[in-house]
């Protein structure tokens, strides 16, 4: 009920998400595990030809296995976002064998949680979030983009986070940055390729329980399922809004701005304290 009244999800009519999506071309990244494996599903479910990229081959293959057993059609491409040549390498791939992407789910992604005084030590933690969370997406859409706006037709859906449409919160200085870097970059470059018909949509997802939170005791905090958060995806293909988040992010947000000190504070007191704890 909790998560209810804090995340209203909106699952598109079937039948809609069918007229969207069935005969289209759907690259999901980061769709072995969680919410792009659950997302992928879904898509493919309602006639999609969805192309599955990670790097768990095996995980991968379960996943196109589990769509073909259910009559749908799924490719894998096991890459690693993070190797730049081969990325290049596999949008190349894409366009050739399957003459185009129509949509763009930029779902693989890192998460690190670690207060400043324990990565003094560790710039690596800040340059592999970038290399995840931020140039491998860049890398990826600067082979795709090119096939999208000379078709004159695509739509990139951005899993971004919560966190983004907060005031910054202690611990997530290397996510939260990797995250912001391309949620910025795609929101800057939708104003050049929108003249094109290429579409974006910003899901500042809220909390889901996957394997990417589940080292953090979230217990007691309410979040979705990796099935409702696919439910926002296939939402944001139907409708291509330019952004999908949380209700309550908007007034936190304003007010934030007004009381930029006492939001502060209140990170500094009572989430920075206990994240010495
Ligand atoms: N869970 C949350 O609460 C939450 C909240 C807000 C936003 N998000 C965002 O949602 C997205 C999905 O997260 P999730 O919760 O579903 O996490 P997850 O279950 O850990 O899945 C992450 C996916 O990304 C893939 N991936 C990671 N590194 C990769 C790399 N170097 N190259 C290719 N693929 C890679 C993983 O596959 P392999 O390991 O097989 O490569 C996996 O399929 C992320 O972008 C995350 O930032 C999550």
């Amino acid at each position: 009920m909790a998560t209810r009244i804090f995340y209203p999800t909106s699952r598109p009519r079937e039948k809609a998400l069918r007229n969207a999506v069935s005969g289209s071309v759907i690259l999901v990244t980061g769709a072995s595990h969680g919410i792009g494996k659950a997302a992928a599903k879904k898509l493919a479910a309602a006639g999609a030809t969805v192309l599955l990229v990670a790097r768990s081959l095996e995980d991968l293959e379960q996943v196109a296995a589990d769509i073909r057993e259910g009559g749908g059609s799924a490719h894998v491409y096991r890459c690693d976002i993070t190797e730049f040549d081969a990325v290049e390498e596999l949008g190349r791939r894409l366009l050739a064998e399957h003459g185009r992407v129509d949509v763009l789910i930029n779902n693989a992604g890192r998460s690190i949680r670690r207060p400043i005084d324990e990565s003094y030590d560790r710039f690596h933690d800040f340059t592999r979030t970038m290399d995840v969370n931020y140039l491998g997406p860049v890398r990826l859409l600067l082979t795709l983009l090119p096939s999208m706006r000379e078709n004159r037709h695509g739509h990139i859906v951005n899993i971004s986070t919560w966190g983004l449409r907060m005031p910054p919160a202690p611990r997530w200085a290397a996510y939260g940055a990797s995250k912001g870097a391309f949620d910025i970059w795609l929101r800057t470059v939708a104003t050049e390729i929108a003249a094109d018909g290429v579409t974006t949509t910003s899901v500042y997802m809220p909390l889901v329980h996957t394997r990417m939170s589940a080292p953090t005791d979230f217990s007691g905090v309410p979040g979705l399922t990796a099935e409702e958060a696919a439910d926002l995806i296939c939402h944001a293909v139907v409708a291509r809004p330019i952004e999908i988040s949380p209700w309550w992010t908007g007034p936190v947000q304003a007010l934030s701005d007004l009381r930029r000190g006492a939001a502060q504070r209140f990170m500094e007191r009572g989430l920075g304290r206990r994240s010495g704890e």
